[in-house]
């Protein structure tokens, strides 16, 4: 029904108004979430458990999908394990000037520079307490941060600690967004001296907390970029490993074009099918470099082009324990986890 009615006709708005259409009906529909667990959430999936969460199977919503988490109660519906809210950053921002999202719909991919646009970090907090008690136990919630656009380079640590603590008590886990090829100077933060500062200093916040509140300390996962080198690519591997990151998500979006068929020069990440083979290198890259340490730390997440079993199970066969989907969700529709899953 997806792919025949629902996709067409949300193909005929552009990309970010189908999108909003899509996150303000399902964030006032209450009424029809037993419809859709009904329909499309999967059965007998395997479970993977990291510290203290157990994922109730390997999918999860990506983050950029639900920016201010309005429509929790579809994503657990639909039977991802996880959704990963955000980017948030601690001040509410527009983004950049639109037309910001393109559908490349021959080749299966988008093209966004939304910028991080979100609601702020008090908002999302409410936003995600407040919905908390209509969603199943097993659902785990993760808030991916970032900072403002307006916070320079040299201050954005600063960003990531008022979001980690703002959110501290409505994230099951956080994710460091570093990637993002939208916002000015973010991928620096891979660099070595200031990835070590942030990760030094969001784990020592996350300790702190956890000492506090006489609680384990916080899931934390750093989302990296397919555009890095094998040099970068093992400096964050040691950054992560020194400083006891629970998890890598690969990849963000890219800022290359790999064989494209569409003609487009907008700028932006490219993310669905064409990003696929290079964010599996990625994956590859890092889950080898961990194989020649000790093994076991930190999970991968794979994520970047996933549109059916097959990628799914390639991206396990890189290293992942979990993955994660957007653009595969606006072009095969919501039944593609219960085809990846079951
Ligand atoms: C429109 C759009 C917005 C996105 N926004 C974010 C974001 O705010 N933060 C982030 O970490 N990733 C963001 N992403 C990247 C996705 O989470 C994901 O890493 C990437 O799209 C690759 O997965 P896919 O091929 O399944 O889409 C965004 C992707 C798209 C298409």
């Amino acid at each position: 029904m997806y792919k025949i009615l629902i996709r067409p006709l949300l193909f005929l708005f552009s990309p970010e108004s189908a999108h909003n259409l899509v996150l303000n009906f399902f964030s006032k529909a209450g009424f029809l979430i037993p419809v859709i667990k009904f329909l499309y959430s999967p059965e007998n999936s395997e479970k993977f458990t990291l510290n203290n969460l157990t994922f109730r199977n390997k999918a999860g919503l990506s983050a950029g999908f639900d920016k201010n988490g309005t429509a929790l109660r579809l994503w657990d519906a639909i039977g991802f394990s996880h959704a990963e809210i955000g980017t948030v950053t601690p001040l509410p921002q527009q983004g950049n000037p639109k037309p910001r999202l393109f559908r490349l719909t021959k080749d299966k991919a988008l093209i966004n520079r939304l910028g991080f646009n979100n609601i702020g970090a008090d908002q999302v907090f409410k936003n995600i307490t407040e919905t908390k008690k209509h969603l199943s136990s097993d659902f785990i919630i993760g808030v991916n941060i970032g900072k403002n656009k307006d916070t320079s380079i040299e201050n954005a640590v600063n960003d990531y600690i008022i979001c980690f603590e703002k959110l501290y008590d409505a994230a099951d886990y956080f994710t460091l967004n570093i990637s993002s090829p939208n916002t000015e100077g973010l991928r620096t933060l891979q660099e070595d001296h200031r990835l070590s500062e942030l990760l030094g200093n969001i784990q020592s916040l996350n300790r702190m907390i956890s000492d506090k509140k006489k609680v384990n300390m916080k899931t934390v996962f750093l989302k990296i970029s397919p555009d890095i080198d094998k040099l970068s690519a093992e400096s964050v591997y040691e950054n992560v490993i020194r400083h006891n990151i629970d998890g890598i998500i690969a990849t963000n979006t890219t800022i290359g074009r790999p064989d494209l068929k569409s003609i487009s020069v907008e700028q932006g990440g490219l993310s669905g099918k064409p990003l696929k083979q290079l964010s599996n290198e990625i994956l590859k890259l890092i889950y080898d470099i961990k194989n020649a340490g000790n093994g076991f730390k930190p999970v991968l997440i794979g994520c970047g082009g996933i549109f059916s079993k097959d990628d799914m199970t390639d991206k396990i066969k890189c290293g992942a324990s979990l993955v994660q989907i957007y653009t595969g969700l606006i072009y095969e529709g919501p039944s593609l986890l219960k085809k990846i899953l079951n």
